[in-house]
């Protein structure tokens, strides 16, 4: 048995040192991009490397400068492997560009859990309308996020978020005694509700005006069939499957912060990646909703499920970011990208879901890649009936990672 933890701990420094290689040789980009096809070429390239098998799903529209749009997915491993790791990119549109960077990450590193009958399944880009028109939502102006039978069955209204909707004279918005009244709008709502109310409505999203914030879309959109494809197709039936939904916007600039979907996700990431950076997760649901992704469980029938949606860290919430999200859908609906309010909107947009400055994308990559090998051994190693055994051997994978990336020189010389 010790010759066996002595494997463990020799295979895990090898691989370990392979990160500190592949860190120690990053472009000056860091893996981020400035359009669908150069993160969808950069993903596949990666993929390649990784030995990976892609599937391409082109949209039916195309970019802004007239460029393709698709979503790529990109499969290592075995196909009948017991564990998943499932990842998307891209559910909120222009969020997508940090999860390329985390999946492309994730690819230079993933010979490190494979030999532990791990399957990696990342989906790039689901949603490359909102990526390439700067937008959170999709095509539908949906948030994918919500895009789920549970919200869009209800047929829910919610009456808080509606007033707030028809209370704002959106065609007209990009006049600033307009702007001036939808502040006002928004202050009322707030003294009649609650701060705390309006809050949960936004959070909780609305089914009723599809140019309104916070839409979960009529039906099943382009990105969830797709999803629902992958799902069958490459996710297949596992016991265990890690779900990763990449997104950026919470939290302290430049750094990542997990949100556990569920209390199991939560306690078991406290337990790989104690010193992780993490905010509780307060998506609203109205009554009837269910938490985002609770049918990867259904579906897949695995024993467990951990979810999580991790965030890249950008700029704090002040009261013009909210006017700038409605400020977007005037310019979506009523305006036109040449006119300079609306090019100065989603230049804002851009650089509130999407920092351009290099310190960012830089913090971005090297705080994903310090976690995420100690997220990928943790999950590789979680039993579906977790014993001592198996107890030991992350401590020593544990070790030896920390052991590797704290003494990289030592081991590449
Ligand atoms: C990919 O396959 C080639 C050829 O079999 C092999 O030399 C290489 O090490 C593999 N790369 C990875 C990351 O497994
Ligand atoms: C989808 O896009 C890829 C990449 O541009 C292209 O090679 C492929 O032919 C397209 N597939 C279809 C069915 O149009
Ligand atoms: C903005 O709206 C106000 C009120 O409707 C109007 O009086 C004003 O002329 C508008 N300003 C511009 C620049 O159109
Ligand atoms: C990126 O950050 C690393 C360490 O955090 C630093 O050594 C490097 O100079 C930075 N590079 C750029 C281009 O900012």
């Amino acid at each position: 048995m010790t010759r066996m933890f002595l494997w463990y701990f020799i295979v895990t420094l090898n691989f370990a040192t392979k990160i500190r290689a592949v860190i120690d040789t990053v472009p000056s980009d860091f893996f981020f991009s400035s359009n669908v096809p150069e993160a969808t070429s950069k993903f596949v390239n990666a993929c390649n490397i990784a030995n990976g098998s892609f599937e391409y799903f082109n949209h039916t529209m195309v970019g802004p400068q007239n460029e393709e749009l698709q979503a790529t997915v990109c499969v290592v491993g075995k196909s009948d492997a017991r564990g998943v790791v499932f990842t998307i990119s891209g559910t909120h549109g222009i969020e997508g560009y940090a999860g390329s960077m985390a999946q492309i990450s994730l690819l230079h590193m993933s010979d490190m859990v494979l030999w532990k009958n791990i399957k990696i399944v990342n989906l790039h880009m689901i949603n490359p309308y909102g990526a390439a028109y700067t937008t959170k939502e999709n095509e539908d102006n949906a948030d994918q996020l919500k895009n789920v039978a549970a919200y869009y069955n209800l047929n829910y209204d919610n009456a808080i978020l509606q007033e707030l909707i028809d209370g704002i004279d959106l065609p007209n918005l990009n006049n600033m005694t307009t702007l001036q009244n939808a502040f006002l709008t928004f202050q009322k709502l707030q003294t009649k509700y609650g701060a705390e109310a309006v809050n949960l409505a936004l959070k909780t999203g609305q089914g009723k005006r599809p140019q309104g914030v916070a839409y979960f879309g009529l039906s099943k959109s382009w990105s969830s069939q797709i999803i629902d494809g992958v799902i069958s197709k490459y996710v297949g039936k596992p016991e265990k499957i890690l779900l990763i939904d990449w997104h950026t916007a919470v939290g302290n600039y430049g750094y990542w912060t997990y949100l556990a979907l569920d209390s199991d996700t939560a306690d078991i990431f406290k337990k790989w990646v104690p010193a992780a950076s993490t905010e509780p997760y307060d998506i609203g649901l109205p009554t009837g909703g269910e938490v985002a992704y609770t049918f990867v469980k259904e579906r897949t029938g695995a024993k467990r499920v951990f979810r999580v949606t991790w965030e890249a860290g950008t700029y704090n919430v002040t009261p013009n970011t909210n006017a700038m999200f409605f400020q977007r859908l005037h310019c979506r609906f009523y305006g036109s990208a040449t006119e300079p309010f609306c090019q100065q909107v989603i230049a804002n947009t851009k650089e509130y879901f999407y920092p351009q400055g290099a310190n960012w994308k830089n913090l971005t990559y090297y705080d994903i890649n310090r976690v995420l090998p100690l997220v990928l051994s943790g999950f590789a190693n979680e039993e579906v009936n977790c014993g001592p055994l198996a107890q030991v051997s992350i401590l020593l994978i544990v070790m030896g990672l920390f052991y590797s990336l704290t003494f990289p020189q030592k081991l590449i010389d």
